[in-house]
């Protein structure tokens, strides 16, 4: 277990866990926060003992969204030349497969934290939101943008204007989170998910996520070149030699990664 200023992480079985950690604040992201996550991601990112990486907070509360006292004197100057969201962008290059644990408040800043990554396990007693209205301004990490691939324009348009909570269960009808379990059981399901993915073949992982994220901001014609070129170069693994191999031979396969 290491400990941050504002997070902790810890490694098990091929796994990287960050949990968000200024419980004082509802989990409040300050930039201190945002960058010790994408460091700790893009470190984890260049590591081949960690396959896939888990971000959560605690049993309460996810995080109450972006640090609201830290923002509340900036101006549009100083945001634009503290480059305020870039690390955002950066989440977006990760290459590993990336799971949010979600359990109680996940609002602001925070959902949007959850949108970027690839898999969302909410607890029943999660809330999800985008409560910016509220303050005078709007979500400025994503949010518009990702919730509105997920749930078309009205809905998202809704949710935004109204600046109210959606729950556990209408997040997962509507295609927001994955799967929602009770709350005491949220990080273990994560956990059997990630487990599951790093025991499949890395540059497989790799590469599906690589297919799918172009599968969404480009058309269906180029998003499948795309998809083919990345499945023709698996034919240059090891992987996918012992990964037929083995199926021939009727035996688990022994990926590498290679
Ligand atoms: N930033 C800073 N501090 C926060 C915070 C935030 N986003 N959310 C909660 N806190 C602090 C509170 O100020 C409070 O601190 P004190 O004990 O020192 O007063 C502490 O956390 C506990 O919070 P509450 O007493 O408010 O707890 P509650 O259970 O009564 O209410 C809540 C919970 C409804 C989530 C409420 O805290 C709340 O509305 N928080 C703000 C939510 C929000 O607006 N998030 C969006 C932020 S803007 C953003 O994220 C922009 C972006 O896109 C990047």
């Amino acid at each position: 277990m290491s400990n941050k200023e504002t997070i902790q992480t810890w490694t098990e079985d091929g796994v990287g866990v960050i949990q968000l950690n200024r419980p004082k604040v509802l989990n409040a992201l300050n930039r201190k926060m945002v960058t010790e996550i994408l460091q700790t991601m893009e470190e984890w990112d260049r590591d081949d003992s960690v396959s896939v990486m888990i971000v959560t907070g605690n049993a309460k509360v996810f995080a109450a969204g972006a640090d609201i006292a830290e923002m509340a004197e900036d101006d549009a100057i100083s945001l634009e030349l503290l480059n305020q969201f870039a690390e955002w962008d950066r989440l977006a290059w990760v290459k590993k497969p990336i799971i949010a644990a979600v359990n109680g408040y996940c609002l602001g800043g925070a959902f949007e934290l959850a949108l970027s990554c690839d898999l969302i396990v909410a607890g029943e007693n999660a809330q999800f939101g985008f409560p910016e209205v509220n303050l005078g301004v709007m979500p400025g990490a994503g949010g518009t943008v990702r919730l509105t691939k997920l749930m078309g324009r009205a809905k998202a348009l809704e949710w935004l204007w109204l600046g109210e909570y959606m729950t556990a269960k209408y997040a997962n009808e509507n295609g927001v989170v994955n799967r929602v379990v009770a709350p005491e059981l949220v990080f273990e399901e994560a956990l059997k998910m990630a487990r599951k993915i790093a025991k499949q073949a890395p540059l497989s992982v790799r590469l599906i996520k690589e297919s799918v994220n172009k599968s969404v901001d480009h058309s269906v014609y180029e998003a499948m070149q795309f998809e083919r070129k990345n499945f023709y170069m698996l034919f240059a693994s090891e992987d996918q030699k012992e990964g037929m191999k083995a199926f021939v031979e009727k035996r688990k396969p022994q990926f590498k990664g290679k």
